[in-house]
């Protein structure tokens, strides 16, 4: 069976402030998504939030990029935010960055992960989803997953892995893509996804096969706003076993808290951390930057889950390695590397600043 499962995310509204999602925005998530289901036009669908953020899980039959599930996705955060407006949730609508809805919600403010495939008999899935962190966030942990044999044994183990996979990266910059295949070129795509601000791995794909690996949500909303709107809070879905890595090959990039942009005003350097859903409340110094998993199987569509894959206690040390690696960065207070470089904060206060001390700077001698 072909399904499409569409991972749609928005920060609609923030309670309190920008660290956490009210139990009645998800609800109306839950309402909206129920009826669509029950109109035939999702097969299924499951509503959970990372921090601030609404995402809405959707299997359904229309494709990728279909007109119909994005405007269902769109229509589902503008009720949520009258919800977030009633009340008065921080931020309410904050990443709608449009009034109407055009055909396709790339482009204006909600992130987006897809995939259509032909289902497996059993098909295991982790959706990774993550608050006060930009979308070159999965750079890392998807080049462990897939390309590195020191975290994926079954690249070295398994027939149907051996070929290795495919990495689409795209320049958001400059608005251009490129294919990677991996072992051959794992030299060239660190030049580039090293560089997480700038290169993001979009998708992955079993060489072997061509069968789809993994799919994420690349777009910066500074880059559409043309001003800091608040970071992307990334999604990223990854199929496992079989052709594909174990589970536990999976999650394993997470057991290290790699450094990601976000955290305070989205202009920090801090650790990423591995959290259970409940625990994804961002609130020291607005953060450090969370990821959840959520694990399904899929059944015709249907979504068997979520379990809550971080809620376990082998992830305990990263969490503590996490919090270490939060107090370590925050003794820097405003300097770099914690806070972002001078580049990065062209869309923050730069500008500002720099157009104010303008007739101050004299030549050097
Ligand atoms: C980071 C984030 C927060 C806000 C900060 C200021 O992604 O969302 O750290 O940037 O709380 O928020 P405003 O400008 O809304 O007062
Ligand atoms: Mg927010
Ligand atoms: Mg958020």
């Amino acid at each position: 069976m072909k399904i499409t499962l569409s991972v749609i995310k928005a920060d609609i509204g923030g309670y309190v402030g920008h660290s956490e999602s009210h139990p009645d925005v998800i609800a109306k998530g839950e309402e909206c998504m129920a009826k669509a289901k029950k109109d035939g036009l999702l097969v299924d669908y499951h509503v959970t939030k990372c921090g601030d953020d609404l995402q809405l899980i959707m299997t359904h039959q229309q494709g990728e990029d279909s007109a119909k599930i994005h405007e269902l996705a769109w229509d589902t955060f503008v009720e949520g935010t009258e919800v977030a407006k009633k009340l008065g949730l921080y931020g309410a609508g904050q990443d709608l960055l449009s009034n109407a809805f055009s055909g396709n919600v790339r482009g204006m403010g909600p992130g987006v992960a897809e995939m259509e495939f032909e289902e497996r008999p059993a098909e295991p899935i982790i959706i990774f989803m993550a608050d006060k962190t930009s979308s070159g966030a999965w750079n890392m942990p998807l080049y462990k997953i897939f390309a590195d044999p020191f975290n994926t044994i079954g690249l070295v183990i398994a027939d149907n892995m051996h070929q290795g996979f495919s990495f689409e990266v795209q320049d958001i910059k400059k608005n251009k893509k490129i294919i990677f295949h991996a072992p051959d070129e794992i030299y060239d795509l660190l030049v580039l996804i090293g560089a997480p601000s700038r290169f993001m791995v979009k998708s992955v794909r079993n060489r072997a096969s061509g069968e789809i690996a993994a799919a994420s949500s690349t777009q910066r909303l500074a880059l559409i706003a043309g001003r800091y709107v608040g970071k992307d809070d990334p999604v990223c879905i990854v199929r496992s076993q079989g052709q594909f890595p174990a589970v536990g090959e999976v999650l394993e990039p997470f057991s290290f808290p790699l450094l990601v942009e976000g955290w305070m005003r989205g202009s920090h350097h801090g650790p990423l951390m591995p959290v259970s859903i409940k625990d994804s409340t961002p609130s020291r110094f607005d953060g450090p930057p969370r990821v959840i998993a959520a694990g399904f199987q899929l059944i015709n569509g249907k979504l068997t889950g979520p379990r809550d894959m971080f809620d376990d206690k082998s992830f305990d040390n990263a969490r503590q390695r996490a919090l270490d690696a939060a107090d370590y960065m925050r003794g820097h207070g405003p300097f770099e590397p914690h806070r972002l470089p001078l580049e990065e904060m062209e869309y923050t206060t730069m500008p500002q600043v720099m157009e104010k001390l303008e007739g101050r700077f004299v030549d050097l001698d």
